[in-house]
């Protein structure tokens, strides 16, 4: 268990899922009734963008620094308003004091008697989670695998949320998992909210997960991407990451219409050269 997400705080693919997380979380407010946000792979919580990590891969310079330096239309900037009070004040590069993890944004957004329930099976990070996110009672941090916990927590006795299922990719058969976890989790708890984050790098293989995720049968699954374009190849020779997507299940009803005017707005902000490209439709239609 290798993985470290502070060598990819706040790159474009965080921008994209922490966004649209956070208007997930805005649609559950709308109601006064507590809801659940369940992570299953947490991270460390909170990121420090002048970290030895992140000056070694320095993703976030294309991802939140470009969209804290632009000036967006009043439309998209109104949308990433949660997102960006999550992020906080920045530097004159466009640096966050410290770039928040999926478990730090929840928590700024989530009311007292909203719940969050995180699972982070490195020691490490765990440890880097408890400190950053300090005493709340609303918090519990496990160690147990994410997919089993998913198992035991659904359905959440609030009966609304949501669950990010965002695992490292570091093992072959990642994608398999997701699957896997999601149609075990629908069968628990057909109407939750689920946000699935994967990264996208054979289309082939992502057409064949896209397939899998259909053939589930579930309604209501929207499909959100980004793909930066081409970039320099990493420090290790390793091919970067440019193109990656969330999968929405059982998403709340405005999401749709935001998200076709944030993510245009986001491929141009983010993408090299030519601009970006984006996506967002439909694998299974609403019922
Ligand atoms: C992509 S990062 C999570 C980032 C975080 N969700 C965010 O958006 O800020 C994946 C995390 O999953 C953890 N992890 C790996 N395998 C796990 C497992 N089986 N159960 C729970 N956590 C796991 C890794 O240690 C890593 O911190």
């Amino acid at each position: 268990m290798n993985y470290r997400h502070a060598f990819h705080a706040g790159s474009f693919s965080d921008v994209l899922k922490h966004a649209v997380l956070a208007r997930i979380l805005v649609h559950l407010k709308r109601k006064e009734a507590p809801f659940r946000f369940i992570d299953t792979h947490a991270g460390a919580g909170r990121y420090d963008l002048s970290g030895d990590e992140a000056r070694r891969s320095p993703e976030w310079r294309e991802g939140i620094a470009r969209v804290l330096m632009a000036r967006p239309p009043a439309p998209v900037g109104e949308l990433l308003r949660p997102y960006l009070q999550a992020v906080g004040p920045h530097d004159a590069e466009g640096r966050p004091v410290a770039y928040p993890g999926s478990p730090a944004i929840a928590q700024t957004l989530m009311r007292a008697q909203d719940r969050i329930a995180l699972c982070e099976a490195n020691p490490d990070e765990r440890e880097a989670l408890i400190a950053a996110l300090g005493r709340d009672r609303r918090l519990s941090i496990v160690s147990t695998d994410g997919y089993v916990a998913l198992n035991a927590y659904l359905p959440p006795k609030e009966r609304r949320g949501v669950i990010l299922i965002d695992p490292p990719f570091e093992a072959p058969g990642e994608a398999g998992g997701i699957v896997h976890a999601l149609e075990r989790a629908l069968r628990k708890w057909p109407t939750g909210a689920y946000v699935a984050w994967r990264p996208i790098r054979d289309a082939r293989d992502d057409a064949r997960f896209l397939n899998a995720v259909a053939a589930l049968g579930a309604p209501n699954i929207l499909r959100l991407e980004l793909d930066i374009g081409p970039g320099p190849i990493g420090a290790h020779g390793q091919e970067p990451l440019t193109r990656a997507g969330l999968l929405v299940v059982n998403p709340p009803h405005p999401l749709v219409g935001e998200a076709r005017t944030l993510l245009p707005w986001l491929a141009q902000t983010l993408g090299r050269g030519e601009g970006g490209k984006q996506l967002c439709d439909w694998v299974t239609e609403p019922k």
